[in-house]
């Protein structure tokens, strides 16, 4: 049978799969030891004081939004590339999302279009409650300006690291926890690691970690210290409105033992990524992705942008024809302003963001995960040239 490729896909090994069948065996299958230990090893690995490990990566941006306190009427700001998840957020919480472009190189958040938007906001007398930045692909964002950004202007600092977990940032592993409040990650196979579905929540602070906590189950609590009272050992109370966003036992044995790969997964990325480079660079149908200096890029995804305006062939065309030679790309992301939704309810039209607009155009992401080999590289990207003509 013809092999075919997606974009992105889960690698699960021999020892992952008897982590699992271990934990089947024992007593817990849920809300058992192995989180406690997924959410330790998450700790080690990003140097991060507190994860809290949930049932996806959209539970960990929702549980996030609650516990930092959004309503009704607060300004949170993102980018119109990223997943419909990170937007979503703001609204789980009844709170106004609005955007920021995209930087044309890095495709994450524009720092200075991100002071423009803020300035904006004072001048009609409105506070920016948190900004949410994402590390596109994998490409760290400008952290240390952001930091000093949202100390100055006073708002939240949320890193939706969905795409960025191994990435480094001026030489540091650690930088997801180091300058945002608060960091997102996924699990969902296609991303680095995986636990099926699954998502976590970092942070540095015990407070904003207890909240999160909590909300995972319910809103209960059997902390002595809230307790109104203490009717006996089997004793809860519910003080605020949560839910069941737990992960199980089972998802978090796969989680330790494909995080304990995760050096590994990633340079097979960068092998892979600096393969395409070298194929696709120089030529002027194609823009490879950049990478900033002072980073290390974890390539969850490898965005290739195919200038249409210089060949004949449709975006649309170009997909179908490699769809057909089993080469099965996706488009990251279409622009959330566009959406009929967001367009309907806040009034974003066409326009409003040029840059995400014009990379929605022009991208592409092509086929990234550990198992491809060169003959795998080889073909998709001879594929992907003769027909982009
Ligand atoms: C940037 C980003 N944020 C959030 C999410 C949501 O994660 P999940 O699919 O685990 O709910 C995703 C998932 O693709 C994502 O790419």
């Amino acid at each position: 049978m013809n092999k075919s490729y997606s974009y992105g896909k889960q690698y699960i090994e021999k020892d992952d799969i008897q982590a699992v069948i271990d934990v089947l065996k024992s007593d817990w299958l849920t809300q058992g030891p192995t989180i406690g230990n997924f959410e330790k090893l998450l700790c080690e690995k990003l140097g991060s004081s507190y994860a809290t490990a949930v049932a996806n990566g959209t539970a960990a941006l929702h549980l996030m939004a609650l516990a930092l306190g959004w309503m009704k009427g607060d300004v949170v700001l993102t980018t119109p590339i990223t997943f419909l998840a990170t937007a979503n957020s703001v609204l789980y919480a009844k709170a106004i999302p609005d955007f920021v472009d995209i930087d044309g190189v890095s495709y994450t958040v524009d720092i200075d279009k991100l002071e423009d938007k803020i300035e904006y906001y004072q001048k009609k007398g409105k506070k920016i409650k948190a900004v949410v930045a994402v590390d596109y692909a994998g490409h760290p964002c400008e952290w240390k300006q952001l930091r000093f950004l949202a100390d100055k202007y006073e708002f939240q600092l949320i890193n939706d690291a969905c795409h960025a977990i191994g990435a480094m940032y001026k030489n540091e592993h650690h930088y997801i926890s180091m300058y945002a409040d608060t960091a997102i990650l996924s699990f969902h196979p296609v991303k680095h690691i995986t636990t099926g579905e699954g998502g976590a929540i970092l942070t540095n602070s015990k407070e904003f970690q207890e909240k999160v906590k909590i909300l995972r189950t319910h809103g209960m609590t059997k902390d002595e210290n809230r307790l109104e009272k203490n009717d006996g050992p089997w004793y809860y109370e519910m003080h605020e409105l949560g839910f069941n966003y737990r992960i199980t036992d089972i998802q978090c044995a796969l989680g330790i033992s494909q995080l304990k790969k995760l050096e590994r997964f990633i340079q097979r990325r960068q092998e892979i990524a600096h393969y395409y480079d070298s194929v696709f660079e120089g030529d002027e149908r194609f823009i490879i992705p950049q990478c900033a200096e002072d980073i290390s890029h974890a390539y969850h995804l490898y965005p290739l942008q195919i200038r249409f305006d210089r060949i004949s062939i449709t975006k649309k065309a170009l997909f179908e024809r490699l769809r057909g030679k089993n080469i099965y790309c996706q488009v990251h992301y279409i622009p959330i302003h566009l959406q009929p939704y967001y367009r309907k309810n806040f009034g974003f039209q066409p326009g409003d963001f040029p840059v995400a607009e014009k990379f929605y155009e022009q991208e592409m992401s092509i086929p990234v995960y550990p198992q491809l080999e060169t003959e795998d590289l080889e073909y998709i990207s001879s594929t992907i040239k003769m027909l982009a003509k």
